[in-house]
């Protein structure tokens, strides 16, 4: 203990004296020390001369410097490196300098602001993080105010704060084959696999990466060691266990990687290092983690681990295997199981421009309608009709992304057809998703697109059944929910991984942890209770059931993986948080009693003309809709025109609220509110005759603001149903009559309503801020949309009413919040 206490001295020695030299020269804020691997990290670079950087949301948004003061004044005063602009007002939430804290592996930046509430200051903290891949596209991004709006987080991931890369070529060609392990490569993180040596309390783990050196967060191994050991019960406790050196090779038939050169081996054996060997097995099912061979490495210097993933297949196999159970316009990724499906952008034309400004016309996974380039044809030059391939619906799989082949295009050169290659990418947030035309070559055309639809990780959060529960209105973006037991909390995000938190340190991607937090209010022993990789599903008492798989190894049973099961129960009253029930079966057990598994609400109709939502307890009068006059008249294109009095139906239209002519189109059968939507349904059945059935129709109120009282509008006809739609602000919350509701759930939609309210926010830079928005409108649109399809559905509407369908249920204030929200995973 005393070299570790001589050893901590050093190093504080050396704060005191880099501290000393900081405030002497400012720039040196920009030099971050990693003591331990007597590493300088240069963040010169996330700082400019010409412009503060700018983190935007909405009326809210972050003016900032990490290591220099900010180039524009704030409030008109030197001196600051964060600055919050809200209301036209600046704030100087962080002085300069920052208090560096680098201790325990961990790179914060402490910043200390102008004051908040009641004497309290505001404070920064900006976490940084090594991410290889965050080079030239690394931004921060504020992730959290906090409960008190005085203390916010800023996470950054950055490229400088990683050691010098030490990488081998990750692929190997052998007997024709060809096989890529760059898919196990972490640019972020390290795997880490416990060794399980049973009398020890905390187990030793190794920390590994592929074809790359480890992260170092702390870690004191050399910087290019490929696997370190961990051993928490050792003061010193890391030992390099093997460097990044040569690329993964066949040996026995087997591929493996090594990492030689590791600490001295200090056993009588005749290496003089430890050494490090992954084998690999191609195993087009499995999915888990690697393992360690029992036993290895502690006498010999050489651990071993092996790897059973489709990873370690090569390409053709893997190729094989997915279009095996390729679907139309769909194909799963062999190796994470994750399906990419491109249906929705099927039947919609698109169109990219080549380099003389000609049009070319597409389809997804489908041909065009016109004919221009002849019947099959994918994509035309429409200019010249010429066919640049025939479409099909076979999408391939590739690492980085699925793509199409559209072959058979017309003749080019010496008989050869044209053909045309449509890529999909992952978009990376924010960046623009569309076709762009990336190469021309004779007979070949290439077609690049980065969409959110081939973005792993991201679920349907909603169940597959017809009448969905929709949870999606349960995703947080800016904090997990958390729950305590004991000194044992668990940190949950619903269908998505969990919003990085400070100090917790789960498996990434994770979206359920469970932490033990110390007295010192540290976390400690993560756990990870599994991915989201799985849509909700209802379970056989019918409840909505989310299940988190492939977390960490169970102790109980190594083969297996921790998992957990979230049972979410309808329940109107509560509003609360997942209550954790048990633990079998390397399962974690939670329930949620919530209002969201019950679907869409019903609401109920009192006399004269009141329409009250049993959730909210709020009632909304709709005789004001009859204010400026008692019937609205509504012309169809064909000429066909409907009357409607909401209020006073029965006087005009033989008991109906719709009619036309002399028929009524029936009585009101269920008032829904759709708070997912923002909309309440008013739905009539039971109309005069019609054909050997009776009318029925719908009319769909969407609040409005801005619209006043508004006017109806037809939506859809049919023989014997129409729908309208009527923005006004009349059931828009304002014009609400609460009663019973409670003091708290006003408060909160105030909240909510405006957006402005600081607390909860983003990243995203003002055009990617644009661009989401623009995305925003168009999601909406599509789930509008969407629900207009179903046409022929609608007869059965009345049938339905019973039942829960739709989206789920929320304040609805807090709706657009978190569609808004949620955009970002959408
Ligand atoms: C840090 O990086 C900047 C710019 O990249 C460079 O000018 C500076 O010399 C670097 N400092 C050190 C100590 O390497
Ligand atoms: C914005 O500023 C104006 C005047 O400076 C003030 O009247 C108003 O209340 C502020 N609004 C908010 C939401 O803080
Ligand atoms: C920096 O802030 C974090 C939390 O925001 C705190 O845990 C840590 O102790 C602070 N470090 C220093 C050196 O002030
Ligand atoms: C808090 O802010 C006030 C001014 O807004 C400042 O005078 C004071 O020094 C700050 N306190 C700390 C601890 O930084
Ligand atoms: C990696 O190795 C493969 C085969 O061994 C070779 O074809 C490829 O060009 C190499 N890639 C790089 C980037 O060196
Ligand atoms: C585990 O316990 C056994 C017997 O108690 C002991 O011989 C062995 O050294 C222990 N192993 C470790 C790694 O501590
Ligand atoms: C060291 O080597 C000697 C001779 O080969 C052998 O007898 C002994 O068991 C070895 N010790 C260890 C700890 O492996
Ligand atoms: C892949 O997903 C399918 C369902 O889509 C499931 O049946 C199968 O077990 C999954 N495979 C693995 C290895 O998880
Ligand atoms: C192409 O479509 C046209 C019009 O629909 C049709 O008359 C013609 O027979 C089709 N040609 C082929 C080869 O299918
Ligand atoms: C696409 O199809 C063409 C024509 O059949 C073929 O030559 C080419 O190799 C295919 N490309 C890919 C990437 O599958
Ligand atoms: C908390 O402690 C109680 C009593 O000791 C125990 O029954 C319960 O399982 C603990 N909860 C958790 C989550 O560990
Ligand atoms: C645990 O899982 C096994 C098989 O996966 C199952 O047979 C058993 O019933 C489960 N036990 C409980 C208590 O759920």
């Amino acid at each position: 203990m005393s070299k570790l206490n001589g050893l901590l001295f050093l190093w504080s020695l050396s704060a005191f004296i880099t501290s000393a030299v900081l405030t002497v020269i400012p720039s040196k804020y920009c030099e971050v020390p990693e003591r331990k691997l007597s590493f300088i990290y240069n963040l010169t670079k996330l700082t400019s001369d010409k412009e503060d950087i700018i983190i935007k949301h909405d009326y809210e948004m972050i003016r900032m410097q990490l290591c220099s003061p900010l180039i524009k004044k704030c409030n008109n005063q030197d001196g600051y490196a964060i600055c919050l602009i809200k209301n036209n007002t600046e704030k100087g939430i962080g002085r300069f300098p920052p208090k560096l804290d680098n201790e325990y592996g961990r790179t914060l930046f402490n910043f200390t602001g102008d004051d908040c509430l009641h004497g309290t200051n505001y404070t920064v903290t900006v976490i940084m993080h090594c991410d290889y891949d965050a080079e030239t596209n690394s931004y921060p991004e504020l992730f959290s105010h906090g409960d008190q709006q005085c203390n916010l987080y800023i996470i950054w991931k950055t490229a400088l704060l990683c050691v010098p890369r030490t990488q081998t070529n990750c692929t190997v060609v052998n007997a024709g084959h060809y096989y890529d392990l760059s898919l196990l490569t972490r640019p972020s993180e390290n795997y880490m696999i416990p060794l399980h040596i049973k009398n020890k309390t905390k187990s030793p783990k190794i920390i590994l990466n592929v074809c790359q050196n480890i992260l170092h967060h702390g870690i004191m191994c050399p910087i290019k060691s490929g696997a370190c050991l961990d051993d928490p019960e050792k003061p010193n406790g890391y030992l390099s266990l093997g460097e990044v050196q040569k690329p993964p090779f066949f040996k026995d038939g087997t591929l493996q990687i090594e990492y030689q050169d590791g600490a001295l081996c200090t056993q009588n054996v005749t290496t003089p290092h430890v050494k490090t060997t992954i084998h690999f097995k191609c195993d087009l099912e499995a999915k888990g983690p690697p393992e360690y061979i029992l036993g290895s490495g502690i006498e010999d210097c050489h651990y071993q681990l092996i790897w059973y993933t489709p990873a370690a297949c090569d390409i053709e196999t893997l190729r094989d295997y997915s279009a095996k159970t390729a679907g139309k316009c769909n194909v799963k990724n062999p190796i994470t199981n994750f399906t990419y499906d491109l249906q929705t952008l099927m039947n919609k034309d698109f169109t990219v421009t080549n380099v003389n400004g000609i049009k070319y016309k597409f389809r997804v996974c489908n041909a065009l309608m016109d004919n221009t380039c002849g019947n099959k044809t994918g994509i035309c030059n429409s200019k010249y009709g010429t066919s640049l391939g025939q479409a099909n619906a076979n999408l391939i799989w590739q690492q980085n992304g699925p793509y199409l082949n559209y072959t058979n295009g017309d003749l080019c050169e010496n008989g050869v057809s044209h053909y045309t290659l449509i890529r999909f990418f992952c978009e990376p947030q924010g960046s623009l998703s569309r076709p762009l035309l990336i190469k021309e070559f004779t007979c070949q055309t290439i077609i690049h697109w980065n969409t959110d639809l081939v973005c792993e990780k991201k679920i349907k959060c909603a169940t597959n059944n017809d009448d969905e529960i929709n949870l999606t209105p349960l995703i947080q973006s800016t904090n997990n929910y958390i729950i305590k037991a004991n000194d044992t909390e668990f940190h949950i995000n619903i269908c998505r991984p969990l919003v990085p938190t400070q100090g917790l340190l789960c498996a990434h991607g994770s979206a359920a942890c469970k932490v033990s937090v110390t007295s010192k209010n540290e976390y400690m022993n993560e756990i990870s209770l599994g991915f989201p990789e799985d849509s909700p599903t209802l379970n056989k008492d019918l409840q909505t059931v989310l299940r988190y798989i492939n977390g960490s190894q169970c102790p109980e049973n190594p083969t297996k993986t921790i998992s957990s099961n979230f049972i979410f129960i309808c329940d109107n009253n509560n509003q609360g948080l997942p209550v954790y029930k048990h633990y079998v079966n390397c399962t974690y057990i939670f329930e949620w009693n919530t209002s969201i598994a019950c679907g869409a609400v019903m609401g109920g109709w009192t006399t004269p003309c009141t329409i009250k939502d049993s959730f909210l307890s709020y009632e909304y009068d709709l005789s004001l809709l009859d204010k400026t006059q008692q019937i609205h008249h509504v012309k169809s294109r064909q000429g066909k025109e409907y009357a409607i009095s909401i209020c006073g139906g029965e006087k005009y239209c033989n008991g109906s609220a719709i009619c036309h002519e002399y028929n009524g189109y029936g009585s009101l059968g269920s008032v829904i509110f759709d708070y997912s939507r923002n909309d309440v349904k008013l739905k009539y059945s039971n109309g005069s005759k019609c054909n050997n059935n009776s009318y029925t129709s719908e009319v769909r109120f969407i609040c409005n603001e801005s619209m006043g009282i508004g006017e109806p509008k037809l939506l859809l006809e049919s023989q014997c149903s129409a729908e309208f739609e009527w923005h006004t602000e009349v059931i828009c919350v304002k014009y609400a009559n609460s009663r019973n509701a409670s003091h708290e759930n006003a408060l909160l939609c105030k909240k909510l309503l405006h957006p402005i309210s600081p607390g909860l926010m983003l990243q995203l830079f003002a055009i990617a801020m644009m661009i989401v928005c623009a995305l925003g409108v168009l999601m909406i649109a599509l789930v509008y949309f969407g629900d207009l399809l179903p046409l022929e559905g609608r007869r059965f509407w009345s049938n339905l009413i019973n039942f829960r369908r739709g989206m789920g249920r929320v304040h609805y204030c807090r709706v657009w919040f978190f569609v808004f929200l949620t955009l970002e995973y959408l």
